[in-house]
């Protein structure tokens, strides 16, 4: 009995935090104007424009702390996060994380080099396999944050990992994207970004 009492009053516990944590109900009317940008459902149908849907709470508040903060720089969102308290991003997150990606269809002529940075780096350059943070079907590590990557527009893809390289983008803690990013040709980024569309 006292056992059951516990595991009640655990599970209370528990999902009163959950609620707490993020409301997907109140993120989807939050998030109304960036699906003008991103698709309603975070599909967004134009290839600079990151999809959401499936993405990582984590990572998604992350970016839009560093977006809002302006570590970040993204001119086509300034001001639109000003007004967000953490909870709107938390619940803005759950929403997105909670729709399913359309995946994308990779260039068959491009699979071979994608593939093979993908999985295996490069030891020539001195570039880690995508698969040790981002995981070998492309859906991240939601607990540590690391981004999702598969289905992604390989227009977006290629557009970050050109950031990476030239440092525009600079908010990945400890440079882990620079670093690989600095030792790829525009060759290795064109095959990993559409590899990465079709990655499932
Ligand atoms: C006018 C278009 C536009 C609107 C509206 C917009 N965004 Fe964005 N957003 C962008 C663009 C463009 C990028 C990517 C820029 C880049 O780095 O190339 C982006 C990037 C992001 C990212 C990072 C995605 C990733 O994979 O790293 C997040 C998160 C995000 N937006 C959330 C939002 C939220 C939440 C809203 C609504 C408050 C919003 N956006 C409204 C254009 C928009
Ligand atoms: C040591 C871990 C690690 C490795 C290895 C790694 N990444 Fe990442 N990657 C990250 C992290 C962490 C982020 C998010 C950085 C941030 O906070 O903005 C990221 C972000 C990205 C993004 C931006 C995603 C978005 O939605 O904007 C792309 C694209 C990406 N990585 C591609 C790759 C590719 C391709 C490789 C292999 C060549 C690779 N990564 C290897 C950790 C890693």
């Amino acid at each position: 009995m006292r056992k059951l009492t516990l595991g009640i009053v655990l599970l209370l516990g528990f999902s009163s935090t959950v609620a707490a944590e993020a409301d997907i109900a109140a993120g989807q009317a939050k998030s109304a104007i960036c699906g003008a940008c991103h698709g309603a459902d975070g599909n967004s149908m134009i290839g600079l424009f990151p999809k959401l849907a499936g993405q990582n709470v984590r990572y998604l508040v992350k970016q839009m702390e560093d977006i809002k903060s302006g570590d970040r720089a993204i001119p086509e969102m300034t001001g639109q996060l000003d007004a967000y308290t953490d909870q709107d991003m938390e619940n803005v997150a759950a929403y997105f994380a909670s729709q399913t990606i359309k995946l994308g269809k990779a260039k068959p002529e491009l699979v071979a080099l994608g593939e093979q940075l993908y999985r295996a780096g490069s030891k020539r350059k001195a570039v880690s396999a995508c698969t040790a943070c981002h995981s070998p079907t492309g859906s991240g590590n939601a607990p540590a944050g690391f981004p999702s990557l598969k289905g992604q527009h390989a227009e977006y893809t290629a557009g970050q990992l050109k950031a990476f390289r030239s440092e525009k983008r600079h908010n990945d803690a400890d440079k882990v994207m620079r670093n690989n990013a600095e030792l790829l040709s525009d060759k290795d980024i064109e095959a990993l970004a559409s590899y990465i569309s079709g990655l499932r």
